[in-house]
């Protein structure tokens, strides 16, 4: 069998679209412009590139983007009242903190210093806590990105065996509350995991997110099972340079799977779709208006 391509690419496009249909009437019949606050600690190069690229995406769609740029060295004190300055700020509707932080900031801190319903990664205690018991919260955008293209792809996942490999905050444990909001029978698969490749076989939907290149190959999948690839590893290739490759080895799984997503141009492109999606969706809470269908879990 060869699977067929998610386009996540493609699909990206669809939602940034329908989140700049969703500002352009905010706009017109409220006067507000949604706002998105993008707060960036030290000079990491990959953070830099994805900061870079949630700021253009944001104005392509209409909104305002607040970039913070701060020096490595900056202290808890002066980025927690940047945080309060922000939480305060009435043009501002979504705040993120580019993760990871440099090792002298306390992460969790800082992220339940965010106003939770200006949260639009969905990382603060209490949104984890409304997710957790199947409450109206902000969805972390990566899962997000990762429950809508099962959902396009297959309707309804009700009584679906899921398999999630990894544990992470951002990915994995949110990926499987979702899951289990759309009645899947959930396992969360971790470095610990007993016979691994046996847990894997049994899944119809596998959402790979450990951050090892190509760890997953075809002959764990069961046939016909829909793949998702979280994964975004640069590994370098026999003839030099450098490549991306996922989580998953694409050309096996391929083989068996009925659906898989590539990497580049899957599960990436819909983390920032999903993150201007989740800024639309808190500047509509904020405003007690008509949130846009579709775009939140
Ligand atoms: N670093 C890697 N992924 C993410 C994300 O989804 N949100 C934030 N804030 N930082 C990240």
């Amino acid at each position: 069998m060869s699977a067929q391509i998610i386009d996540g690419k493609a699909f990206a496009a669809k939602v940034r679209g329908q989140v700049a249909e969703h500002v352009t009437r905010i706009k017109e019949e409220n006067g507000i412009t949604p706002g998105l606050a993008v707060v960036l600690v030290g000079e990491d190069p990959a953070s830099q590139v994805y900061v870079r690229s949630k700021g253009k995406q944001t104005v392509e769609a209409g909104m305002n983007s607040y970039e913070h740029k701060l020096d490595a060295d900056t202290s808890q004190d002066d980025l927690l009242k940047l945080i309060a300055d922000l939480n305060a700020d009435k043009d501002v509707h979504g705040i993120l903190v580019q993760l990871p932080l440099p090792k002298h900031l306390n992460e969790d801190l800082v992220i339940n210093s965010i106003a939770p319903e200006k949260d639009v990664d969905g990382f603060h205690i209490s949104n984890v806590g409304l997710l957790g018991t199947g409450q109206k919260s902000m969805v972390p955008c990566t899962p997000l990105g990762c429950l809508m293209m099962l959902r396009d792809y297959h309707g309804s996942l009700s009584g679906m065996n899921a398999v999630v490999i990894g544990r992470s905050n951002i990915v994995g444990k949110p990926m499987a509350q979702l899951l289990l909001g759309d009645s899947c029978t959930v396992t969360i698969a971790h470095s610990r995991t007993k016979d691994l490749p046996a847990v894997v076989r049994g899944a119809d939907i596998v959402v790979a997110a450990v951050g090892r290149p190509e760890m997953v190959p075809g002959d764990w999948i069961k046939p016909g099972a829909t793949v998702i690839d979280v994964g975004i590893n640069r590994i370098d290739k026999p003839e030099g340079g450098t490549r991306l490759v996922g989580d998953v080895d694409y050309a096996s799984c391929a083989e068996v799977a009925g659906a898989v997503t590539p990497v580049p141009g899957g599960v990436g492109p819909m983390t920032i779709a999903c993150l201007l999606a989740n800024t639309v969706t808190a500047c509509c809470r904020i405003h007690g208006l008509v949130e846009p269908e579709g775009l939140t879990a």
